[in-house]
């Protein structure tokens, strides 16, 4: 039996339930958690912007050691750190023959799989994300961990599974920021954090953060920002005057509303790319004239988990972190137990903080 924090039905607070976890089986590996990060998609999941089964444990972004391992399963053994990877590649279909396994087909697993019971009562729990992440010890598909890079603490690791690659690859491999280009990064929460980083270590000349809280200014600058701008509906015009009217050559939403992807499709000079990572819901409409459209040559472009390949990725991000480009910690500006959970999405309601870790 472990503790895990449960979503008992889409837009019920969360319960803290001791749970019974499976032996892993076949292709399987137990892992116990040493961190897990509170992402905004949690919230969405809690609150139903985004589906899923439930009861569910959530959580999906995370590190820790491998307990046990199911047969047949050779990349890992009990004792190694790994970090874990929500979207797991089946490496056959159309879009990972193609390199691009951040959209595989099979990523997800299918609606009725459950993985663990709840103690109490015997009833199904499915793993939000496929790798419930927010519980003691998890059981996960082999193809949803990786180890953890050398010299990277297992408590930062867990930023690498989300923010860290969400964030750094929406630069990187999704709008490709170059030296010396200008970005404009929306929304300083984890994910943006991680993209102001990102914009910094690819040598953008000026980084621009936006966020409808003003409190989020020193925690932007920390990470990169060179300018700050508090959200209003003349963002986009504040943008284009700290570019010398131009516009920034980059924008990345890590927001997930239709008034920041608008505002920051219009923040970028004629011909810059938009990158959307944020996830929002259908109410949310963006609208576009076709003259427009023209006009600008813009490009606009959405982006699953940064377009990243976490075996490709993660090695990459331990270089920067170990030569000191890229600072894990600061993500993160509060530690709490499972118990804190529900505080961390009230804090991202009310647009505080950067990452709260829960810590086990
Ligand atoms: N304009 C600018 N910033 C805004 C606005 C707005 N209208 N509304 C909210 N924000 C800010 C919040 O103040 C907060 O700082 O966006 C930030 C979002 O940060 P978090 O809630 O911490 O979200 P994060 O985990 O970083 O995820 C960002 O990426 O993966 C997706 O689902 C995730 O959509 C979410 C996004
Ligand atoms: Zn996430
Ligand atoms: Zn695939």
């Amino acid at each position: 039996m472990v503790r895990a924090a449960v979503l008992p039905a889409v837009g019920a607070p969360l319960e803290i339930a001791e749970i019974d976890l499976p032996a892993p089986g076949p292709g399987q590996v137990r892992v116990r958690l040493a961190a897990a990060g509170v992402c905004h998609s949690d919230l969405s999941l809690s609150d139903g912007t985004m589906r899923v089964p439930v009861p569910a444990v959530l959580g999906h972004e995370g590190a820790g050691t491998v307990v046990s391992v199911g047969e047949g399963v050779t990349g890992v053994a009990p004792g190694d750190g790994v970090v874990l990877n929500w979207a797991p590649s089946c490496g056959s279909c159309h879009a990972c023959s193609l390199g691009e396994v951040w959209l595989c087909a099979n990523a997800l697993t299918g609606a009725g799989d459950v993985y663990a019971r709840r103690a109490s009562d015997g009833s199904d729990l499915h793993p939000g994300l496929n790798v419930a992440a927010f519980a003691e010890e998890t059981v996960v598909a082999a193809g949803c961990v990786l180890p953890v890079p050398d010299g990277i603490p297992l408590t930062d690791a867990a930023l690498l599974g989300c923010a860290v690659l969400t964030g750094y690859g929406a630069v990187h491999h999704s709008a490709r920021v170059r030296a010396g280009e200008t970005v404009a990064v929306f929304g300083v929460g984890g994910v943006g954090l991680a993209a102001l980083q990102a914009a910094r270590i690819a040598g953008a000349s000026q980084i621009i953060a936006v966020d409808i809280s003003p409190e989020k200014e020193s925690l932007a600058r920390e990470a990169g920002a060179t300018d700050y701008v508090v959200a209003s509906d003349t963002t986009a015009r504040e943008i284009r005057s700290l570019t010398g009217k131009q516009g920034v050559d980059v924008a990345v939403e890590c927001v997930g509303r239709a008034v920041t992807i608008r505002a920051a499709w219009d923040s970028t000079r004629r011909g810059g790319r938009t990158t959307v990572v944020g996830i929002g819901g259908k109410d949310q409409q963006v609208t576009f004239n076709a003259l427009e459209i023209f006009h600008w040559g813009r490009t606009l472009s959405g982006c699953v988990y940064g377009n990243s390949d976490p075996a490709r990725d993660l090695p990459v991000l331990a270089e920067h972190v170990r030569a000191g480009r890229l600072d894990l910690g600061t993500l993160v500006t509060e530690r709490i137990g499972l118990d804190g959970i529900a505080g961390a999405f009230e804090n991202m309601v009310a647009g505080k903080g950067g990452r709260a870790l829960v810590v086990f």
